[in-house]
Parts: C-alpha cells; sequence; structure tokens
C-alpha cells in the first residue's frame, strides 16, 4: 500500500509543479494568445495609455512632468523620455512603468509593435 502511493503521488506533485511552470511562463512571454493587431493609437493605444498611465501622467501636476494624454506627447515620450524601455523592465526594477509593471502581456506587445510600426494615429 505505502509503496504503490509513492508514485502517484510523485507523479501527481510533477503533474502540479508543471502546470504552474507552465501558467507562470504563458504569463511572462506567452504574446501568442494575444489578438493579431495592427494597432494604431485610435484603436488600441489610447484606451491602454488612459487606463494604465494617464491616471499619473496627466492634469496640473503631471508624474515625472510628463502628460501622456494625447497622441502627440505619447509620441514624444517615445522619443525623447525612454517611453519603450520603461515598459519593458522587470517588475523588480524601481524604474518600471506603471510602477506596479502592470501592463500585461498582449498590452505591452501591442505598445511595441505600435512603436515598431512608426506610431501610426
Ligand atoms: C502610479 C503612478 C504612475 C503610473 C500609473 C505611471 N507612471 Fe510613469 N511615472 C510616474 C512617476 C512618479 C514618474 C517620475 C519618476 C520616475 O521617473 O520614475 C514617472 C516617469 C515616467 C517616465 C519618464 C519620464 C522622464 O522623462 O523621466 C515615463 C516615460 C513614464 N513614466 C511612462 C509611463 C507609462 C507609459 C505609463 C503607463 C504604461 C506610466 N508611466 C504609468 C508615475 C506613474
Amino acid at each position: 500500500m505505502k509503496f504503490k502511493l509513492v508514485p502517484i503521488c510523485v507523479v501527481s506533485i510533477l503533474f502540479v509543479l508543471n502546470s504552474c511552470q507552465y501558467n507562470v511562463e504563458s504569463m511572462l512571454y506567452g504574446t501568442s494568445d494575444c489578438p493579431t493587431i495592427e494597432a494604431t493609437y485610435q484603436s488600441h493605444i489610447a484606451e491602454i495609455v488612459d487606463s494604465e498611465c494617464a491616471g499619473c501622467h496627466s492634469g496640473s501636476d503631471p508624474s515625472g512632468g510628463l502628460s501622456l494624454t494625447n497622441y502627440d506627447q505619447v509620441v514624444a515620450a517615445v522619443s525623447y523620455n525612454g517611453l519603450a524601455d520603461r515598459i519593458q523592465l522587470p517588475m523588480s526594477d524601481p524604474d518600471v512603468m506603471p510602477p506596479n509593471g502592470g501592463l500585461n502581456a498582449c498590452e505591452l506587445a501591442a505598445i511595441l509593435d505600435w512603436v515598431e510600426n512608426g506610431s501610426p494615429f
């Protein structure tokens, strides 16, 4: 009895560990599940920046002196304020934006693809 249970336990533990690992990996790197999009500022980027960044980067005293409330400001931040670098930093980096690393893999991929495509409006 004892000996029969051991392999069953080992197999179930491996199964559980394996599924955890799979989940973590797909969360970190799994952009293959993202919808394939030709992101434009109006179609996708404005919505992401509004919900994830504008809470701090807007108003009369925006965080870091950086406003991210319209196309020109976001494009300028990509060119002059290292926007694309800041959103790609690991969550443990104090410079990551948003500060809690709150962009999900698809939002990150959408912004990076958009920048790579020349930031279409
Ligand atoms: C909770 C508030 C908060 C949110 C949300 C936030 N930021 Fe920031 N951001 C800051 C603060 C504070 C600074 C200034 C300190 C620093 O540079 O880390 C800053 C600085 C920056 C800078 C550098 C500005 C410069 O010229 O030095 C960039 C670029 C930036 N944020 C982009 C973003 C983007 C893009 C998002 C959304 C994906 C975002 N931030 C979301 C608070 C925030």
